[in-house]
């Protein structure tokens, strides 16, 4: 189904590349700094260590990468901030943890733009749109996205009851990350979210402070959220868009040559992760059943109204002339897909 976009993004690749092909190269002795707040088995983490696999083996051990995993560097958003100062190099977060020191990103997180993630593969794909997203994100936050990862669907869990209607969820508290967009989403939704660093969110759950939060099936496995919650809702409104980023002052100092190793070795981890992704994301949404987790699909009229309530927000976070150009791109390279 999505196979082309890997090809295309081989093609690339190797475009890229076919300079260097055929000659030796010789790498300028360095340690990459790279950090996630995730576990080593989640997206992050696989993708970080297949980074680190081929830029050690291409680079015959003189590019040596080390690894902070778990929030050992801190949460998400503060990652921003060391790959802007050049306390890490490279880093891999939810592209709504982005949007505060990058708000371009939000182009990504548009309740309800994407209706599948065959569509997120085709924006992520396009070189066009890659490069304006790229280009204003290194204006805004001082880091260039060199890849995205593309998870599953945001969905609700709590610890209280099923939730079915937009009614259900009044009165529950559900933490968001602290990003405009998702807290605009679910004020919109009628309720006052609960925004909150992600390295706190197990905690939070586990204590009561929160009754509930919204992630990915992935997420779901990695942090076995069904330890502390029962209920799981499917409402399509967002999917889980991981930016890998780099520190651009950084990328910009590399030589030529540790520049495309970098490159290719993200956009190597990028693909292979979007190979497997469909896969992961149902074997852990399986694992979410198995272990107790009860799980509701909002009715396709119900979501109407979630839809509704949500896409009223885009007029606020469509306003710069940045997030329009890129809106209108994303929604155009929806439109010419092929139709199913
Ligand atoms: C969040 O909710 O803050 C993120 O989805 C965490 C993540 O990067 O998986």
């Amino acid at each position: 189904m999505k196979h082309w976009y890997l090809i295309v993004g081989a093609v690339l690749v190797s475009a890229m590349l076919a300079p260097n092909l055929g000659v030796a190269q010789t790498y300028k002795k360095q340690t990459i700094m790279a950090a996630s707040a995730n576990t080593p088995g989640s997206n992050h983490g696989v993708l970080l260590n297949r980074f680190k696999d081929i830029v050690e083996k291409e680079s015959n051990g003189a590019v040596t990468v080390k690894i902070y995993l778990g929030g050992t560097m801190g949460d998400e958003v503060a990652n921003v901030k060391q790959l802007r100062n050049k306390e890490l190099h490279i880093g891999t977060l939810f592209s709504g943890n982005l949007t505060p020191n990058a708000p371009t990103a939000n182009a990504l997180c548009l309740p309800y733009l994407f209706t599948s993630m065959d569509e997120a593969y085709a924006v992520l794909s396009n070189e066009d749109f890659l490069k304006e997203l790229a280009d204003d994100v290194a204006k805004e936050s001082g880091t260039r996205p060199l890849g995205w990862m593309i998870g599953g669907w945001r969905s609700i869990t709590n610890s209280k009851k099923p939730i079915n209607t937009l009614e259900d969820m009044q009165g529950l508290k559900i933490r968001v990350s602290p990003t405009a967009m998702q807290l605009a989403a679910f004020r919109a939704f009628g309720i006052e979210p609960h925004p909150m660093a992600w390295s706190e969110v197990f905690n939070a759950l586990q204590q009561g402070v929160v009754d509930g939060q919204e992630n990915m099936y992935v997420t779901n496995r990695d942090n076995k959220f069904w330890e502390v919650q029962k209920y799981m809702t499917e409402i399509h409104y967002m999917l889980w868009i991981g930016a890998v980023l780099v520190s651009d002052s950084w990328y910009k100092s590399l030589d030529a040559d540790t520049r495309a190793l970098v490159e290719k070795a993200v956009k190597t981890a990028q693909n292979e992760q979007w190979a497997a992704a469909e896969k992961v994301e149902s074997d852990s949404k399986k694992l979410t059943i198995d272990n107790g987790m009860q799980v509701t699909i909002l009715d396709p009229k119900e979501e109407e109204r979630w839809k509704e309530r949500a896409r009223s927000i885009w007029p606020d976070f469509v306003k710069t002339p940045e997030m329009k150009s890129l809106s209108d791109k994303a929604l155009a390279i929806i439109a010419a897909m092929p139709k199913k």
